[in-house]
């Protein structure tokens, strides 16, 4: 997990490659996003005085995207495709399920940071679908049943030395 600081030197150093223009907010939101997983409330005071512009107004601009997240990513992060080939194969299903076991929504983190869930378009595996994705390991052709089943070892969390699950062995 990243402190407070090193996101705060982060974000100094992807500024530091942009012009102070309102129009790089979109991209700076971005690149922020891709760095730190989620963008931290510093972070938006730090564009915001960047740019020159309140920190409200960078606010209701990443707000208005549904691609920007402001808490962090769990440990294990997890994906459901609701591209059309996956969507038609019953990802919603996936989704409810997944919402269901995790006790969070789309686009939440857990309180204890282990799992978090997000809706993403076409992975490119439609052959595969419905796909679901735990930490960048893709589960295919999902049903609920399979969810549950999935799920266990990341719940059960078997501690090893370097903090892995069962799950990622
Ligand atoms: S639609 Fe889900 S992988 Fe393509």
């Amino acid at each position: 997990m990243i402190t407070e600081e090193q996101g705060s030197q982060a974000v100094g150093e992807i500024l530091g490659r942009y012009k102070k223009e309102k129009k790089n907010l979109i991209p700076l939101l971005q690149e922020i996003q891709a760095k730190l997983g989620y963008i931290p409330k510093a972070a938006m005071q730090q564009v915001a005085g960047f740019l020159g512009t309140p920190a409200v107004e960078v606010w209701g601009v990443a707000t208005f995207y549904n691609q920007f997240r402001f808490v962090p990513l769990g440990k294990y992060h997890t994906m459901v495709c609701m591209g059309t080939a996956c969507h038609l194969a019953g990802g919603r299903l996936i989704l409810e399920a997944l919402e269901r076991e995790l006790g969070i929504k789309v686009g939440e983190t857990a309180e204890d940071g282990k799992f978090s869930l997000e809706r993403v378009a076409c992975i490119g595996c439609c052959m595969l679908a419905p796909v679901m994705v735990i930490k960048g390991r893709i589960y295919p052709r999902m049903t609920p049943f399979k969810v549950e089943e999935v799920l266990v070892p990341y719940k059960q969390e078997v501690s090893r030395k370097d903090g892995t699950s069962e799950a990622e062995r």
